[in-house]
């Protein structure tokens, strides 16, 4: 992102000095005549459903994450851990910065060095504001390291939802949709900044920790022990985990290749994780119609409490409890579907949940059940006047993420799609989807736009009405 203000000021304030002013020039000029002018960055990305995720002036290219964890000591509520960390952030200034941001929230930074040097900082709400001394000049990479940490509890998302760290009895369900990153460390919170991670977690021994990617080592010191994860893979921060709690790590190769590593709560019955034999196929299944799996690993986490719902957490995807079939394959062809194409902004949330859940139905049909097309009917039973037929897929509102529209009528909107465009021009475009945008973000017109390529058809009046319109479609 660049900075919005006018280029013009930059030759007369090279010219003119001190005597310029107005607001645009309240953050100080450098004194030399024809030197850059700097900026404070941004608090936010611009996302209108979360206007302070995300920052704007950087793009980080990698996350060091070093986290020493120690669970709740005695059962008894409220659980609360201890969280001691230090981040190691890679990034790049997209504009010329004295100050920067990133996105902390409910702990305490205490040290923070940039390209080496001590910074000053301040926590304001959840901002970490941050000013680099050299200044950044717009280009510059550098390394910033913080130093952080505090006591851990179980944050809710805006809709009273478990998210971001959740402390457990026996560690930490680390699940971050849509803006819980900043629960556990410091960041650029939002899909647009893409990085790789790699993770150092200590823990009590006998504890595991699982991140994302592939295990790169553990360690046992006196009796800590430390789990490396390696995520080269560019991941949007909401992806990333670091579950901590009595698991058993089950590791395998699936059928195309793809090292698997599972994470099953021991306090868990064996049925909790039954269905997770079905991976590979499913696997073999989703290639087949999205193209090459994007990831350097899989794996699941099954843990033994709930965040109320599963996660697709990028090559390591979370569930609550119990894996179930139908939510293993949701959250398998998410990493697809959300993970390596993920959303330009939260409104664009369908492209995720509605591709998830047509995944289903057509692993569903894959199995011998029900076909999309029947279960597509289905849906479409429901009558014009019911108020499910009341919502805008494509601008949910930010207490609609997760409705179920977003969901069902999302499958539906691609189902209807692959019925006007015809199955070769639909399962064209899933692939090129994938092919074009994957490792970056698209939006809901990127997809129309694509549509159309593919397809050859106007499909205006098509998503128009599905995705746009506050009523029942009668057109695909
Ligand atoms: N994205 C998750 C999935 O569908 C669901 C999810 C994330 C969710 N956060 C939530 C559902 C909060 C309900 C409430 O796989
Ligand atoms: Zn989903």
């Amino acid at each position: 992102m660049s900075s919005r203000r006018p280029l013009l000021l930059l030759g007369i304030a090279g010219l003119a000095g001190a005597l310029v002013s107005g607001p645009s020039l309240a953050v100080a000029a450098p004194g030399e005549p024809g030197s850059p002018r700097y900026s404070e960055g941004a608090a936010g990305t611009g996302d209108p459903y979360f206007p302070l995720a995300g920052n704007g002036g950087i793009d980080v290219l990698h996350y060091a994450l070093d986290l020493d964890y120690t669970p709740p000591a005695a059962a008894p509520a409220p659980l609360e851990g201890r969280l001691d960390a230090v981040a190691t952030i890679d990034l790049v200034a997209t504009a010329d910065l004295d100050r920067f941001n990133l996105d902390l929230r409910g702990l305490t930074a205490t040290e923070v060095t940039v390209g080496g040097k001590p910074a000053r900082f301040e926590q304001i709400e959840n901002e970490l504001v941050i000013t680099p001394r050299p200044k950044l000049k717009a280009g510059a990479s550098t390394q910033v390291v913080i130093a952080y940490g505090g006591p851990t509890t179980r944050p809710t998302d805006i809709e009273g939802a478990l998210y971001g760290w959740v402390t457990t009895r026996d560690g930490a369900m680390v699940v971050s949709e849509p803006d819980g990153s900043p629960t556990w460390f410091p960041v650029n919170d939002h899909p647009t900044d893409k990085s790789s991670y790699s993770f150092e977690i200590t823990v009590p021994e006998g504890l595991v920790a699982v991140a994302n990617g592939l295990l790169t080592g553990s360690s046992t010191d006196g009796d800590r022990t430390t789990w490396s994860w390696d995520a080269p893979d560019p991941m949007a921060a909401y992806l990333a985990t670091a579950t901590v709690g009595n698991f058993v790590l089950d590791q395998y190769t699936a059928p195309n290749g793809t090292p698997i590593i599972d994470a099953l709560d021991a306090d868990r019955p064996a049925s909790a994780y039954a269905d997770l034999a079905l991976t590979g196929e499913m696997l073999t299944f989703f290639e087949s119609l999205y193209g090459p799996y994007p990831f350097n690993s899989y794996g699941a986490i099954v843990d033994d409490d709930s965040v109320g719902y599963a996660l697709e957490t990028q090559t390591r995807s979370f569930f609550s409890r119990n894996a179930r079939e139908g939510t293993i394959a949701h959250e398998l062809a998410h990493q697809w579907m959300g993970d390596h194409v993920s959303p330009e902004r939260w409104a664009d949330i369908w492209l995720n949940e509605g591709w998830a859940t047509y995944s289903e139905w057509m692993w569903d049909e894959y199995r011998g059940r029900d076909t999309a097309a029947e279960t597509f009917e289905a849906f479409m039973a429901t009558p014009a006047d019911d108020p499910e037929w009341d919502f805008v897929v494509a601008d949910p509102t930010p207490l609609g993420l997760f409705a179920g529209p977003v969901y069902d009528r999302g499958a539906a909107t691609l189902h209807a799609l692959r019925v006007k465009i015809g199955d070769e021009a639909f399962f064209e475009l899933a692939s090129a989807w994938v092919e074009r945008f994957g490792g970056g973000t698209a939006s809901t017109q990127d997809f129309a736009e694509l549509a159309e390529e593919v397809s050859g058809q106007n499909l205006d009046a098509f998503f128009d009405a599905w995705v746009y319109t506050p009523a029942k479609p009668t057109v695909w």
